[in-house]
C-alpha cells in the first residue's frame, strides 16, 4: 500500500453463533493495537451484528462492524432482506457481490449495483467482490476486492505479482481513488506478500479469519510491515 488507509476485513460468511462471536470479539479486541491507518473490520452473519457492534461499544474496542450483504431496496415490503437504513445504526462497509452471492443466489452486476446505491445513499461503504478485471465496478464505488475464484477458500492464492498487476489495471480504469483488496486464501503466512504490494489497501479474509488468534497474528503482520 502506498498511502491512504488499509483494511483489515474478516469475511465470517455463515459461521459462528452470537455466544462464538462475541468471545472472538472479545478475544481479538482486547489483543490488537490501535494503528489510525489501519482499519480492522469484523463482518458476523447478520443476527450477531447488533450484539457485536454493543460488546465493541462497551469494551471501546478497535473493531468496525460489517455486514455480508444488503438489500437493494429501502424500508418496505420486501419479505427476508435487510434494509440499508436499519442497518446503519451498527455497520460501517457492507460487502456487496461476493462471488458466493453470484453464484448461489444469481446475483447479477445490475443487482450488485442497486445494493452499491443503497448502501451509499444511507452512508454505508460499499466494499464490492469483483472476480478478475472484466468484472464491471458499480458507479459510486471507491473500494473493491480484488477475489478470484480458484483462491476462495481453497488453499491456492492468486500470486502477489498477479493481485498487483489486477490492482494496477483497475486504478487505471476507474481512478487513483479507487482501493483495492485482495481476497482468497489469505493467511497469516502470506498476508504481508500482498499488503506490501504498491496498488494493494488490505485483504478480505474468510477462512484465516475464524480463529482469533490467527487473525491477531495477521493483524500484528500487517502492522508490523506498515511500520
Ligand atoms: P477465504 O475466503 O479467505 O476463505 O479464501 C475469502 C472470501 O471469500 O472473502
Amino acid at each position: 500500500m502506498v498511502g491512504g488507509d488499509s483494511w483489515i476485513i474478516a469475511n465470517w460468511k455463515s459461521h459462528k453463533t452470537v455466544p462464538e462471536a462475541l468471545e472472538w470479539v472479545r478475544r481479538v479486541g482486547e489483543k490488537i493495537d490501535v494503528r489510525k491507518n489501519v482499519k480492522v473490520v469484523v463482518c458476523p452473519q447478520f443476527e450477531a451484528i447488533p450484539e457485536v457492534k454493543k460488546e465493541i461499544m462497551v469494551g471501546n474496542l478497535p473493531l468496525l462492524v460489517g455486514a455480508q450483504d444488503i438489500s437493494p431496496f429501502p424500508m418496505g415490503a420486501y419479505t427476508g432482506e435487510e434494509s440499508a437504513s436499519s442497518l446503519k445504526l451498527f455497520i460501517t462497509l457492507c460487502i456487496i457481490g461476493h462471488s458466493e452471492r453470484r453464484r448461489y443466489f444469481g446475483e447479477s452486476d445490475q443487482l450488485v449495483a442497486d445494493k452499491v446505491r443503497m448502501a451509499r445513499e444511507e452512508g454505508i461503504i460499499p466494499l464490492v467482490c469483483i472476480q478478475g478485471e472484466e468484472t464491471p465496478v458499480p458507479e459510486g464505488c471507491e473500494l473493491v476486492a480484488y477475489e478470484p475464484v480458484f483462491a476462495i477458500g481453497t488453499g491456492n492464492p492468486d500470486t502477489p505479482e498477479n493481485a498487483q498487476q489486477v490492482a494496477q489495471k483497475l486504478k487505471e480504469k476507474y481512478g487513483e481513488k479507487l482501493q483495492v483488496l485482495y481476497g482468497g486464501s489469505v493467511t497469516k503466512e502470506n498476508v504481508v506478500s500482498f499488503i506490501t504490494q504498491p496498488d494493494i489497501s488490505g485483504v478480505l479474509i474468510g477462512g484465516a479469519s475464524l480463529d482469533p488468534d490467527e487473525f491477531c497474528e495477521i493483524v500484528r503482520k500487517v502492522h508490523e510491515a506498515y511500520s
